[in-house]
């Protein structure tokens, strides 16, 4: 790559009225794309590119934005006047930078490193050129400004879609909204900018332009993948997104060794780990932060997020693993069973209908069908810590704070209260009461009822 200092300038400014959201100030690159912002996608490939500098151009009040540049310092641009007034609010923080400044859409998340890096080689091509622009050839070229190019291919100019003529509509090499500029230019070129459009809005595209009138040509650099250039303007965007990362991220766990029998059904999050020889049923989500150990099972329709299991644990169907599960070895969860910042010791089994929340479990417990931990008495929730080859048995309430200590057993229907020794057996429910002959005496009674019923009725017809 190049050898000269690299800046990237993130625009991320806009709201996104195109989003309809409800909250006017909501910055539209904070809408998530499996599992984490627009805008991380963007800052995490410019991150990989090892830039002396990243300036995230944000928004006034938009602190979660704020939050998610991490340790980037952004600018504010206070007022929305385009994506040349955006670049124009970076300038100050560039003063004196004479690298190559590279500026991309925060809204556009698929953009690949190598296509980047394509871009900065774009620019670096010769003496007078002084930028570049990333280009891509796609069928429908519709919302996108179009690459007017000259015969040797350099860019002569970017025209967006509500100022283009028929003509011009019909070209399909459309502009991604990456540049690559000289540094030691981009301050000069960038007040050149006046606000000539139907909008009334500064456009970075006029940049093409203005080189020209100073001698630089403009250098075009093709994405490496068509899709690549997908940005997100609307719901309808951020779903062909989200189609096109889950298509990328279920096909690198395929490639990493993991078994999908219906992938278009299973939704990943950018950092889900999945070991290998794991196989995963039909309509399964994975939120966020949930890592996989090699050869579990994950049966069809369940639901994790914030999970970590050990190797060949099984899940499901229809299980919910919640934030901070923590499964060991060999564990087996089964139908209907929801675990919740719990950590369940190797081989522990929970196979039916169970809630286990604020729970330590040693290995080798059997947590019956029916059986809950009770975790929150209306203001705060309490733990339940369980030893190791503990028997629960069915429909067992455990009433936190509370200690069940090794190998003990809990009699199925007791709602236990007190802390339960090792090796004993608790019985915490009401004897059974029993009354021969009740339920046949009572089916008689039924019958006769119904029988001077219908008697009644036949007779008052009659009359
Ligand atoms: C832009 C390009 C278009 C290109 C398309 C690719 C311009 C004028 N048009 O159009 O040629 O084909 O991207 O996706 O550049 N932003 C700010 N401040 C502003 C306005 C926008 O920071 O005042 C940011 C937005 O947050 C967004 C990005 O710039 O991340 C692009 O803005 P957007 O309004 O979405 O541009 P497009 O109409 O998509
Ligand atoms: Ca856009």
């Amino acid at each position: 790559m190049s050898a000269k200092p690299l800046a990237v300038v993130i625009l991320a400014a806009g709201v996104g009225s195109r989003m309809k959201s409800e909250n006017p100030n909501a910055a539209k690159v904070m809408h998530p794309l499996a599992g984490r912002p627009l805008f991380n996608w963007v800052l995490d490939t410019a991150e990989s590119l090892k830039p002396e500098r990243i300036i995230p151009v944000i928004g006034p009040d938009m602190p979660d934005l704020a939050a998610a540049c991490g340790p980037h310092k952004p600018v504010i641009q206070k007022t929305r006047d385009g994506t040349g007034g955006a670049v124009r609010c970076a300038l100050p923080v560039l003063k004196g930078f004479k690298g190559n400044v590279l500026i991309v859409l925060g809204d556009a998340p698929l953009i690949s490193a190598a296509s980047l890096k394509k871009l900065i080689k774009a620019r670096e091509s010769g003496l007078l050129v002084g930028l570049s622009v990333l280009g891509a050839a796609v069928e429908d070229p519709t919302g996108y400004g179009r690459l007017i190019t000259r015969r040797d291919g350099s860019v002569e100019a970017i025209i967006e879609e509500r100022d283009a003529d028929p003509k011009q509509k019909k070209i399909n090499l459309i502009n991604t909204g990456a540049f690559c500029v000289d540094g030691g230019r981009l301050a000069r070129w960038v007040e050149m900018i006046v606000p000539h459009n139907a909008q009334n809005e500064f456009y970075i595209t006029d940049l093409p332009e203005i080189a020209a009138t100073e001698g630089f040509l403009t250098q075009s650099a093709i994405a490496s993948d068509p899709s690549e250039i997908v940005g997100c303007n609307t719901r309808a965007d951020l779903a062909a997104l989200e189609f096109l990362m889950q298509q990328r991220l279920r096909a690198a766990a395929m490639a990493g060794g993991v078994t999908m029998l219906d992938p278009t059904s299973v939704y990943l999050s950018y950092d889900t780990r999945i070991g290998a020889d794991t196989v995963i049923e039909p309509h399964v989500f994975f939120g966020p932060g949930v890592s996989i150990g090699a050869g579990c099972h994950i049966k069809a329709f369940s639901h994790l997020e914030g999970a970590t299991l050990a190797r060949g644990c099984s899940i499901g169907p229809f299980a919910r693993l919640r934030p901070g599960s923590k499964l060991d070895e060999g564990v087996r969860i089964g139908n209907f069973v929801e675990i919740k910042k719990s950590k369940i010791g190797a081989h522990g089994k929970i196979n039916h209908l169970a809630y286990v929340g604020d729970c330590t479990m040693g290995p080798d417990v059997n947590f019956s069908a029916g059986a809950i931990t009770v975790n929150f008495d209306g203001f705060q929730k309490h733990e339940t810590v369980i030893g190791k080859n503990v028997m629960v048995g069915s429909n067992v309430n455990l009433i936190a704070p509370l200690r069940i200590d090794d190998g003990a057993f809990i009699a199925a229907g007791s709602t236990i209260t007190q802390n339960v020794p090792a090796d004993s057996l608790s019985i915490a429910r009401d004897v059974t009461k029993i009354r021969e002959g009740w339920a046949a005496e009572f089916r008689k009674r039924k019958a006769a009822m119904a029988k001077k019923m219908k008697a009644k009725k036949t007779d008052g017809r009659k009359r």
